[in-house]
């Protein structure tokens, strides 16, 4: 039978009272966390958002009855006051150590069935059942502590930017189409069969006509629906720190995210040197492999094609005369790989995509490869030219450039992995710069956006958009944390004829691009100034923050990769009648 609150109202949290609070009165609300019952004596944690009190309840019979029927998880009122613990039971690892409540009441709210794992202690749980009781894996500290911490972010956060001078405006969720490169989620609309909204992939094409407004300075913490493949980094719904500002350079967008970067980071304690560097996108590519490089660990990836251009192995020489290259990149202390640590890698390499992988080191007789036919001073050479030292291993793939690269770049972050070459507690933050703004599409034959269709070219690649785009660069940045892409933004295309023309490039009839964007377009002849913004993952942000490797574990109610809420088993068949009310007929 579960006691009323009644009127009583809680006092302090359970992570509040001190050895100074000696002596007062407390009513304490919050879960059951453990119960220690020595007959006469019974021990009871009570636990809240804030922290863990240890209650006492002792000599009076009808007091300590009531207190026997506490269990795990039951929802308790206690009435007592705050009494010091004798020096031997003081607690030092918890806040409220030093002092217990001694019980004048303990009322049971509600009762707790078992949990189907416990919570007061951080087990290993499967992460299907973490999913179906969420609420009450969100009781645990792991999620707990996320979860406020993702709160304090998005303070800071709406702070900085108010601070700023930025406005945050909502922008529809039942929208049209806009294009981000995944799928949308549409919704039919009852009131015109046949219609549909759809959800929105980013507020891009919103937070532009803002600019159009004269809003001068947008930020907002916007959710966005994507319509793709589950990652670690990835969930259907997630949300953006969108931002967008008129008259906006490059600097600027960095200056303004650094600090709100800043900001975010002093909610962990961490203070981030700035300004970020910088990379442009072709650099990232050669010496990383990546277009958002982990900087926390070397394994540089290194250009030896040269040396190989009259090379005795067939297979680098030949790369290097049909225009491709020879990569690599040093593994520092490990000239010592056994057989299988050396197969290992090589199947690594396979399994990124490289057709084969040759390793090079010296030995206590001279040098040796896997690749003879390389020759001595061939081995000698490249050892030598990449500064592999006596107890380093070397590791080269040939072909076309960037695939290659690609490769060695996917290679780096296992060998970094499995060799604990990633320092504990670094932040390597940096911009990378200068994307192309198109990418051929061999298999539609036309060009697609590398960021979306808005991206503005850089101004001196403006003549080649017609000629040339493959040549063209973006006006285009992302912001990289650890290997994370965590935010990315543009300058933006401002006038109506560059916007059509890229259109066009896109494959977008004339017909198609006035149906689906024939507002913005419009929208931009009306004094449009130039513009420019970003948009960071939050869910990224916090995980990184809180030391997790899946926004999973930052997000209340995420979905699985297999894209279904597991609490409320969504997505789920509806009623007959609200499809036929929508007009729509499952297919089969
Ligand atoms: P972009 O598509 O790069 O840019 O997205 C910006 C940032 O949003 C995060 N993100 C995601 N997070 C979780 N799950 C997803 N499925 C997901 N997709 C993206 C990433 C990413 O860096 N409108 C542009 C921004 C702009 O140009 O201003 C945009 O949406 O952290």
């Amino acid at each position: 039978m579960s006691e009323q609150l009644g009127s009583l109202s809680r006092t302090h949290t359970c992570g509040a009272l001190r050895a100074s609070d000696v002596g007062a009165d407390v009513v304490l609300l919050g879960w059951a966390h453990k119960v220690r019952d020595l007959g006469a004596l019974i021990f009871l944690d009570v636990r809240d958002r804030a922290g863990l009190t240890q209650v006492v309840v002792r000599d009076d019979e009808a007091l300590l009855e009531q207190a026997k029927r506490v269990r795990g998880e039951f929802v308790v009122a206690v009435l007592g006051t705050v009494q010091l613990r004798s020096p031997d039971t003081v607690n030092a690892k918890l806040a409220t150590g030093e002092i217990e409540v001694h019980a004048r009441e303990v009322r049971v709210l509600n009762e707790a069935k078992t949990p189907p794992f416990p919570i007061n202690e951080e087990t290993a749980v499967s992460e299907e059942v973490r999913l179906k009781y969420r609420y009450l894996d969100l009781r645990r500290p792991r999620l707990q502590n996320a979860i406020g911490l993702r709160h304090r972010i998005t303070m800071a956060l709406r702070r900085y930017f108010d601070d700023e001078g930025f406005w945050e405006v909502e922008t529809p969720i039942l929208t049209k189409s806009t294009p981000e490169g995944a799928r949308d989620f549409l919704v039919p609309s009852r009131v015109h069969p046949g219609e549909f909204y759809a959800l929105p992939q980013s507020p891009q094409i919103f937070k532009q006509i803002l600019m159009i407004s004269g809003v001068d300075r947008y930020v907002q913490i916007a959710r966005c629906f994507r319509d793709e493949d589950l990652r670690a980094d990835r969930q259907l719904e997630f949300t953006q720190v969108d931002l967008e500002m008129a008259f906006a350079t490059p600097d600027l967008v960095y200056t303004i995210v650094e600090g709100a970067l800043a900001a975010a980071f002093r909610e962990i304690g961490v203070e981030i040197p700035r300004p970020f560097r910088r990379m442009p996108y072709a650099e990232a590519m050669a010496r990383y492999g990546t277009d958002k490089p982990d900087l926390r660990f070397g394994l540089e990836i290194q250009d030896v094609g040269p040396l190989f251009a009259a090379s005795p192995f067939g297979i680098f020489r030949e790369a290097v005369e049909h225009g491709g290259t020879v990569r690599g990149f040093v593994i520092p202390g490990a000239a010592g790989f056994s057989r299988k640590q050396v197969d290992d890698l090589v199947e690594q390499a396979r399994q990124a995509g490289a057709a084969g992988l040759v390793w090079a080191r010296h030995t206590a007789e001279g040098v040796q490869a896997s690749a003879k036919a390389i020759g001595e001073d061939g081995i000698r050479q490249v050892l030598e030219a990449t500064g592999t030292g006596q107890t380093d291993l070397l590791v080269l793939a040939s072909g076309a450039a960037e695939a290659t690269s690609k490769v060695l770049g996917q290679l780096r972050l296992a060998v970094a992995k499995k060799q604990n070459l990633v320092p504990e507690g670094a932040w390597e933050l940096l911009w990378v710069t200068d994307f192309p703004l198109f990418d051929w599409n061999a298999d539609e034959r036309r060009w697609d956006s590398v960021n979306h269709p808005f991206t503005a070219p850089r101004e001196e690649d403006i003549p080649f958009l017609e000629s040339d785009p493959g040549r063209v660069l973006a006006r285009a940045y992302d912001v990289i944390l650890n290997g994370w892409e965590l935010g990315g933004g543009s300058i933006r295309i401002h006038d109506r004829e560059t916007q059509a023309t890229v259109f066009r490039l896109l494959g977008l009839s004339d017909e198609e691009a006035k149906h689906r964007f024939g507002f913005f377009l419009e929208a931009l002849e009306y004094g449009t100034p130039p513009h420019g913004g970003l948009a960071l993952g939050l869910d990224r942000m916090c995980a990184l923050l809180a030391g997790e490797t899946s926004i999973r574990e930052v997000m209340a109610f995420p979905k699985t990769t297999q894209a279904v809420d597991l609490m409320c088993d969504a997505p789920s068949t509806v009623d007959p009648r609200q499809l036929r009310e929508l007009r729509l007929r499952p297919q089969a």
